[in-house]
């Protein structure tokens, strides 16, 4: 770790976020959790908090609308969309430590355990936005959640995916985004490249996908 707290290079637990297999994740955010928030945002400067909280705010107004925080992790975003004023926050992980830390932030209404793979236990259009930031990757979720992720969804919420290049350019989430518009599931509001995690030089992607 440099003077500054920025983490470079093979430290921490990052750099091996892109070469896991489905069986290994759940134990590699276990091992990760307790140290997660301190490498990710002081270390290298996650971009995709504010990101994906910049794309609720241009698609979805502050207030008490229930938004859906899939694969919440620790709760950044949850902390991000609060600062902002949206207070009905719901969040699923299928890791527990990673939920006890969002749990320990006080800002959601509700958390619970799922894998997001499988199909939800949520009825169809529940809320008015839902979030999967940072979990769309290598063993951890593929783009056939997205089904899922939109029948959660009320005509008119939005969908926001933040995403690392490094998965998008594996291929199967565009052409899945592309499926859901071109059969009127869905209507792409943005696409937007840019940061991800600048201090470790990957950008990344976010999508804003309105359900019609
Ligand atoms: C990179 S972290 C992102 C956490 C948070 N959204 C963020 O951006 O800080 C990925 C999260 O997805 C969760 N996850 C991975 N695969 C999952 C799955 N199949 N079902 C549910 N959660 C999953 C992990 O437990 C972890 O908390």
């Amino acid at each position: 770790m440099t003077s500054d707290g920025a983490i470079s290079g093979d430290e921490g637990f990052y750099h091996q976020a892109y070469d896991i297999t489905e069986e290994r994740t759940k134990q590699f955010y276990a091992d990760w959790a307790a140290t997660y928030d301190k490498e990710l945002v002081d270390g290298r400067d996650y971009a995709q908090p504010a990101r994906c909280a910049d794309a609720f705010e241009r698609h979805l107004a502050p207030g008490g609308e229930p938004i859906a925080d899939l694969g919440c992790g620790t709760g950044l975003l949850g902390r991000t969309l609060s600062e902002r004023g949206y207070t009905t926050l719901d969040g699923v992980d299928y890791s527990p430590e990673m939920l006890a830390l969002a749990r320990a932030t006080g800002l959601y209404r509700r958390l619970w355990s799922a894998d997001l793979n499988e199909a939800l236990d949520i009825p169809n259009g529940t809320y008015a936005g839902v979030a999967a930031m940072g979990v769309f990757s290598f063993g951890h979720v593929y783009a056939d959640a997205l089904d899922e992720m939109m029948r959660i969804l009320r005509p008119g919420g939005v969908l926001i995916i933040g995403v690392n290049e490094v998965f998008v350019n594996e291929g199967t989430l565009t052409p899945k985004i592309d499926g859901l518009a071109a059969a009127g599931t869905a209507e792409v509001a943005e696409s937007g490249y840019g940061d991800h995690m600048p201090e470790s030089g990957v950008n990344g992607w976010v999508y804003v996908l309105r359900r019609t």
